[in-house]
């Protein structure tokens, strides 16, 4: 990636922190709000929001219009780590480098603020998108957000990756886990900013299915690290699929095949983008740079 597309990085990922802030104000009662700003805004990559605004930029549009989308998945995704941290899911003591939202505020207002997330976020898409955004495109991806979020796609996910923690699965069971948990913020996240930046169908399209191929790299990775990396560097206590029993890219390939797997998609991701004359160096380094990722 080159210097310039690193530092436009840079400046997406201050334009969301601030963005995020400031929607994330404390109200009535404090301890909600301050639970969904602890986990919010405890850091975290911004991978799927920078997504969300390059894709819309990509797409010929004007970022401001896609600001607040992109705000809102990070919320959802933000959501989706607080439940999946809970002892009743993976039971895990650190996120981001700072201890899990339960462990903090327990286990009811950790529930409840990741409940008050997923509601919150698409309030936001309404009431902050620019007005200047057709009322079709506003739909279109609100629809886009409720169905990723819903047990179509990442509730359907996550539990048929609770299931099948300790079994046999097939490969099917291991993509759809892949796929939906993961794979549908991903491809939420490319969507949004295409509709957003008022792409045709066929860019939108292209970037759907390097959003597949990015979604799954990126679990990938995620299983890897797992494995690989220190709490230090990752943020979260690693070895707990082992521990848990979890089926996993690397329970399933080894490491050595996985790594292989990691490799080829994240090269599909780039040749889809050059087949389709979508000339993003950040959508580009973006695959690139999970294929290498450390935490
Ligand atoms: C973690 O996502 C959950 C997975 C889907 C693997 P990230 O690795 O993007 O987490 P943050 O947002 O940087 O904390
Ligand atoms: C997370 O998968 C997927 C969602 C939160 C929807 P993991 O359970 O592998 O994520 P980490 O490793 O806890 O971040
Ligand atoms: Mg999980
Ligand atoms: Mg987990
Ligand atoms: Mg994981």
């Amino acid at each position: 990636m080159n210097e310039k597309s690193k530092q436009q990085i840079e400046e997406y990922k201050k334009i969301i922190e601030k963005h995020l802030d400031e929607y994330l104000e404390i109200k009535y009662p404090e301890k909600i709000w301050e639970s969904m700003r602890y986990s919010v805004l405890a850091g975290g990559k911004r991978i799927r929001p920078v997504l969300t605004l390059e894709a819309c930029k990509a797409a010929g549009g004007n970022i401001e219009n896609a600001i607040p989308a992109a705000c809102a998945i990070e919320m959802l995704h933000s959501q989706s780590l607080i439940h999946d941290d809970l002892p009743c899911m993976d039971n895990d003591d650190y996120r981001r480098g700072k201890l899990t939202n339960h462990k903090v505020f327990g286990e009811s207002t950790a529930v409840l603020a990741g409940d008050a997330l997923l509601s919150f976020a698409p309030q936001i898409i309404l009431q902050k998108t620019p007005k200047t955004v057709q009322p079709a495109a506003l739909i279109r991806v609100l629809e886009e957000f409720v169905y990723n979020a819903g047990a179509e796609r990442l509730i359907g996910g996550q539990v048929v990756d609770i299931d099948s923690e300790g079994k046999q699965i097939s490969k099917e069971t291991l993509d759809y886990i892949h796929k939906n948990k993961t794979g549908a913020l991903f491809k939420l996240s490319l969507r949004t900013g295409a509709i957003l930046g008022g792409a045709d169908e066929k860019i939108i399209n292209a970037l759907t299915e390097y959003a597949e191929k990015i979604g799954l790299a990126f679990q990938i990775s995620d299983d890897i690290l797992d494995e690989t990396a220190s709490l230090e560097t990752l943020g979260k206590t690693p070895g707990k699929d082992k521990e848990a029993g979890k089926v996993t890219y690397l329970s399933f390939y080894g490491m050595e095949e996985s790594k292989k797997r990691l490799d080829y998609i994240c090269s599909e991701a780039c040749d889809i983008l050059l087949k389709n004359n979508i000339n993003s160096d950040i959508l580009i380094g973006i695959a690139k740079k999970i294929n290498e990722r450390v935490n």
